[in-house]
Order: structure tokens, then sequence, then C-alpha cells
């Protein structure tokens, strides 16, 4: 299954012998170019980057580096082999074999699947537009173009599926998904948390240590899907979003290291002199946290849904790991914990399994990143500083679902506007925090060298060295 690069458009899925789906991909390419141009990575046209490309999707062969300008990147149509004797896994048809067709009745339901997901792909690399002006390091600006242009390949991927599989619809499905802009109150990306700014590159591995791993559980149910096409891309993708929640996870550990560095150095906690120094204090890192875990967390949608129980009864869309569970994969009758609002507290109830499925998927992804803050806890606490890095309460600043309706606080209490209204500077990101941070980023460009808030990572991109020249500036 290796990938066809003499194309114009490198795929593995034989596009020269379907004419019609190539010639409407290769009109939807220049738009897709004009669309990178106008909303990619600011001022990088000309700049070599360092990055890899998918050479082929089995375990070793996908990863290809070399020096690249992003407007050159090969962005094709990749999806993982397919399994011949793959079934539907899960819901109402259990045990068919899965489709490599669109159910008809399933169509605008699978179509709305995957424009949802898709939108997420350029809304990011919008959101992350400006962050190259700010770079900390070459090996930093290096990291951000390789989730940029990665980004960029998921949304031909959705495209992919879109053009291949809905006629019309999905064609102007496709031409839409250029059209949404990140953060326009016109037409804005559909999803909340890709409207949001990502001003600062604190903000940007928060983001994709949170967000991109909501990509992540996201792709994991989407590739149990019964429409093999969808599961296959999911999986390839996956392999991909794995860089990017590392880029996140060092990224924010580096700042971390960086931080208890210089309180080690003053021998202080004192949140003045440590901003004085020019790094992050742990309170402001603790409130981004919250910030990006919360707005996160509204992204799983609704805790009790009926829109999720169809997605599964109908085999569209499984669970994180569907596969590996040992239940009956159908979960009629089973019941599933979601949380309420009742009077001044939350308490759990028992929702059916089937409308709760976003409510496990979010449960699924909290164990994830609840882990991955323990990690970052481990450097504060080898740095021999007493303090400790949280997640915040699940239903914490929630804006959609039953949770918006109160004022959750990081703890999981429930309390008052005028509590909130008091002691919401301490929960979240305030202005002068942003502006802080806004302060410290300037722009790193030689090689080996990084910015005063951030620590150099352990080791370079492909056993380079730290100080490996990862972007050429011409
Ligand atoms: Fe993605
Ligand atoms: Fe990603």
């Amino acid at each position: 299954m290796s990938i066809n690069y003499s194309e114009r458009i490198p795929n593995n899925v034989d596009l020269a012998s379907n004419k019609s789906l190539q010639r409407a991909l290769e009109h939807w390419q220049p738009e897709y170019l004009n669309w990178w141009g106008e909303m990619g990575p600011e001022e990088s046209q000309h700049m070599e980057i360092y990055l890899r490309t998918a050479v082929s999707v089995d375990a070793k062969g996908w990863a290809n580096f070399g020096y690249v300008k992003m407007p050159d990147y090969r962005w094709g149509i990749f999806l993982a082999e397919r399994d011949p004797n793959r079934k539907v896994n899960f819901g109402a048809h259990k045990g068919e074999g899965a489709w490599q067709e669109v159910p008809g009745e399933y169509r605008s339901t699978l179509r709305r699947l995957i424009v949802t997901q898709g939108d997420t792909e350029p809304a990011s690399v919008e959101q992350q537009r400006h962050l190259g002006l700010t770079c900390p390091s070459q090996y930093d600006l290096r990291n951000l173009f390789q989730v940029n242009v990665e980004e960029g390949r998921h949304l031909w991927a959705m495209v992919y599926l879109l053009h291949a599989y809905f006629g019309r619809d999905g064609r102007e499905e496709a031409e839409a998904l250029l059209e949404r802009r990140s953060g326009d109150a016109n037409n804005p990306r559909i999803l909340g948390a890709f409207n949001e700014k990502t001003p600062d590159w604190l903000a940007f591995f928060m983001f994709t240590f949170f967000t991109d791993r909501d990509g992540k559980y996201q792709l994991c149910s989407l590739a149990e899907s019964g429409f093999d096409p969808l599961a296959r891309t999911c999986r390839f993708m996956l392999t991909e979003e794995a860089h990017h929640m590392f880029v996140g996870e060092s990224g924010v550990g580096r700042v971390i290291q960086r931080t208890c560095d210089v309180m080690n150095q003053l021998k202080t906690d004192d949140v003045e002199r440590i901003r004085a120094a020019g790094v992050i204090d742990l309170p402001t890192i603790q409130r981004y946290l919250n910030f990006h875990f919360s707005v996160t967390m509204d992204l799983f949608g609704s805790d009790v849904s009926s829109n999720a129980a169809t997605f599964y009864t109908n085999g569209l869309k499984g669970r994180f790991d569907e596969t590996k569970r040992s239940d009956d994969h159908v979960l009629a009758g089973q019941t599933y914990p979601v949380l309420e609002i009742q009077g001044d507290k939350l308490a759990v109830v028992n929702a059916p399994a089937l409308n709760a499925l976003n409510e496990q998927l979010r449960d699924d992804y909290v164990k994830d990143a609840v882990a991955g803050i323990d990690r970052w806890n481990r450097i504060i606490e080898k740095a021999g500083v007493p303090a400790r890095l949280h997640a915040p309460h699940k239903a914490f600043n929630r804006k959609i679902g039953p949770l918006s309706a109160s004022k959750i606080d990081p703890d999981g209490h429930v309390v008052s506007e005028a509590d909130w209204t008091h002691r919401h500077r301490a929960w979240l990101p305030t202005e002068e925090d942003r502006a802080f941070v806004a302060s410290l980023m300037g722009r790193v460009t030689e090689p080996g060298r990084f910015a005063n808030w951030i620590a150099p990572p352990a080791r370079g991109i492909n056993n380079q060295p730290v100080e490996f020249e990862y972007v050429r500036f011409n």
C-alpha cells in the first residue's frame, strides 16, 4: 500500500481509476491552496521546513523527513489498509459486513459527522496562523508547522470521503469547509473550541495537549465506524494525532521545567518575582489548563444525547476501544452515570447508556488527560517544588449541556453568580495573565537557541540534534 507520489494528488486509493472523482478533487485542490495561502501560517511561504511526509501507511514506512516549503507539501489521501473480513462491530447492525458504501438511510447523519470532524482541521490551522511570528525556537516552529500541515491533510481526508461517497452534497460541503473561518462572527467554525483564539504558545501547547486529545477520542470512535472508508481514514489520522499531543505535552512540560528551575534559582514561589524573571508562574499555567480543559469538555457534546444513541445504534460511531470491550456492544437496557444539577449540588443519576455515550467518551478522555497532568506533576516534584497542577472538575465552566445552567467551580461545587464573579479570576486566565504571557513571546530563530520562558527539549526530531537547522528562513 505505498503511496503514489507521481500523481497531482498523492494517494493510496487508486484515484486514477476514478476519473470523475479525480477531476472533482483536482478542482478542489487549487481552492485548498488558496485557503492555505490566505489562512495558513503567516509569512511562511518561503521557509524550508524539516517536515515528515507519509510515504506509506504501514507501521514503519510512513514517516519520511526532508526540507519542504509548506505550499509544496504533498497533501494527499491515505487510508489505512482494508481488512476484507471487517464487520460492523456494534449497534443494531452488529455482525453484518462493514459497509463499503454509505447506507442510504444514514447518509445525512454520516455526512454531518464527517463535516463536523472535518471542520475542526482547517479551524485549528486558522487559530494557529499567527504563532510562527513569535516562535520560541526553530525546533518549536518546525513542530507547529508539522501540526499545521497534518491538520491540512486531515481536511483532505474528510474531503475525500465527502467527494467519493456523498455526491453533489458532499462537494458543496467540501467547499463550505474552506469558507467558514475560525472566530468569524458571521461564518464561524462549527464547534465552540475552534472559534477561540490561540494567542500565544502556552495556549498552543495547551490546545495540542487537550483539544488534539479530543481529536484522538473522536477519531478513535469514528475508527470503529461500520462505514469502512471512514474507519480506515480515521485510523491513519490517529498516527499523526499522536505527534500533536506530544507537541502539547512536551511543550507544557518544558514551560513547567523552566519555571521550576527559575523558582529554585531564586528560591521563591512569589508570582511577581517569578514573572519578573521572565518565566510563567505555575498559577497562570493552572488557569490556562483550566480554560483549555473546560473548553474541550464541551466538545464531547451534551451529557445526555439522543443523537449519540442514534449514531451508535446505527453503527456509525462507536465507543473508544469499542472492539476491545467485552460487553454486548448493543447497550440496550444498560445505564451509565451522568451528572445533574439538583438545587445547589451536583448529583449523579443513571441515564440509559446509549444516551450517555458522550459522557462516557468524556470520562475516557478525562482519564487520559489526567494521566498527562500527572506526568507534568512529576517534573514539578523532581524539581522539589511543592505545588501541583490539577484537572478541574468536568462540570467546571461548561457552556453546553445541562451543566451550563449553573456556575460550577473547579472543585465541582455549584456556586452563585456573585461567587463566580468574585472568584473566577483565580480560576481562568485573566486579561493580565494573557498580557503577561504575550509580553514574553518574542521570536527566536537561531538554531539551538530557546526563549527564556521555555526549557530546550531532551532530544531533537528524527534523531537530529536539538541545535539542528529545522527551518531555513529564505
Ligand atoms: Fe487533525
Ligand atoms: Fe491534531
